[in-house]
């Protein structure tokens, strides 16, 4: 069994502020990411796939599948766009890179088996990097 990783990068802003907190609640939450104009971060963000390499390629992943899968589902309608405003699963979510990772888990899941037809490869995790100190992690599968 062979994990392989690919990497990506896309640049967002976001505002952190949940709607179930007041104001200074928030601000002492969030700081500032809770500034009321938002903010960019340049996101790195890591999907891994799980399977046997195969004999006849001696590939575990086609990687380039992969690209157009990430492209069309992450890249394309998270660059350069303000993820509360542009992204419907953030209209009232907060965008926290918690919640990222769970919507990109989500956007890659439910075409992962048009594109990989079962059983191999699975997904198997995804990072994303907010910052050089912060990354959050999620296995592919619930
Ligand atoms: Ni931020």
């Amino acid at each position: 069994m062979i994990r392989v990783t690919r990497r990506y990068r896309f640049s967002a802003s976001h505002r952190l502020h949940s709607a179930a907190l007041t104001e200074s609640e928030n601000r002492e939450l969030y700081g500032k990411c809770n500034s009321p104009y938002g903010h960019g971060h340049d996101y790195l963000i890591e999907v891994s796939a799980r399977g046997p390499r195969d004999r006849e390629s001696g590939l575990a992943l086609n990687t380039g599948d992969l690209d157009r899968l990430v492209m069309e589902e992450v890249l394309l309608p998270f660059q350069h766009r303000n993820l509360n405003l542009d992204v419907p699963a953030f209209a009232d979510l907060v965008p926290t890179t918690e919640d990222l990772a769970a919507e990109v888990r989500r956007r890659l899941s439910r075409r992962w088996s048009e594109i990989f037809p079962a059983p191999w490869p699975v997904l198997d995790r995804i990072r994303i990097h907010e910052t050089r100190r912060n990354a959050v992690e999620l296995p592919g599968s619930l």
